[in-house]
């Protein structure tokens, strides 16, 4: 497959397809047509057709698509085809909710948590013990680590990620309500719980309004 320039909303479409053929795999759905998942995703058809078409296509004029062949060849563009370790600092309220929650489905691993907190030193989450911060440049280093994840306080966050790049690491997935500084080397991905309320208050307010509608069902 050649490599091209995809746009980002297509880009950002492609896990909840990703997810949509993990149901219909579950249900043994072998095969669907671009109509019956538009039906289901509650997109047009023709979008999903265009969005595919800039992969190759992968499906068969009056055949429909091959649940599994798409699910598979969707999840090795999004990367998950190969597991990606993880690690987590910050092992407070956020930190241990996202290390307790099993990644392995979409290809993530934790293999390490990390805090400044002596008190939660050797705490174990899921079996991975908590290590101190100052473990981290020597875990790095001892590990291949795809990702960070950081749930620290804002104040702390940049420092951190600093560090991160100065280690080597790539992909930062950032909970910390701040802009970090890093290269663009470095994929980061800021994830805010607080907008999609927002969003939500919105249909709230705005539900039944024609004019105000918004698409509740396309993720953030
Ligand atoms: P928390 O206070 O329970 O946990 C923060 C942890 O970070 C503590 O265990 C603390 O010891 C540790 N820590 C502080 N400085 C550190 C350092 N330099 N190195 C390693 N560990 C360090 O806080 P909570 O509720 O888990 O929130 C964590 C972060 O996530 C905050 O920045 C918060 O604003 C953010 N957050 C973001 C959300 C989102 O949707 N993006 C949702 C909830 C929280």
């Amino acid at each position: 497959m050649s490599e091209r320039v995809i746009s980002p909303a297509v880009i950002k479409r492609l896990p909840r397809y990703y997810r949509y053929l993990g149901e219909l795999i579950e249900n043994e759905v072998v095969r669907i047509s671009s109509k019956e998942l538009s039906i289901k995703m509650k997109v047009t058809a023709s979008q999903i057709r265009q969005d595919l078409n800039n992969f190759g296509g992968f499906g068969q004029q009056g055949y429909g698509y091959n649940v599994q062949y798409l699910y598979d060849e969707i999840g090795k563009i999004l990367g998950l085809d190969n597991q990606q370790n993880m690690i987590i600092i910050g092992a407070g309220n956020l930190g241990q909710a996202l290390a307790n929650y099993d990644f392995s489905r979409v290809g993530f691993k934790v293999i390490g948590i990390f805090d400044a907190n002596p008190r939660l030193e050797g705490l174990a989450v899921r079996g991975i013990e908590i290590q101190m911060v100052d473990e981290l440049e020597e875990f790095v280093k001892s590990h291949s680590v795809d990702v960070a994840t950081l749930t620290v306080p804002k104040k702390n966050a940049r420092p951190i990620a600093s560090k991160l790049e100065e280690l080597g690491i790539r992909a930062i997935w950032n909970f910390a309500p701040t802009d970090l500084k890093v290269s663009d080397d470095v994929c980061v991905k800021n994830v805010h719980l607080d907008e999609s309320l927002m969003t939500l208050s919105y249909n709230l307010r705005h539900r039944g309004n024609e004019k105000y509608s918004y698409n509740s069902y396309m993720n953030d």
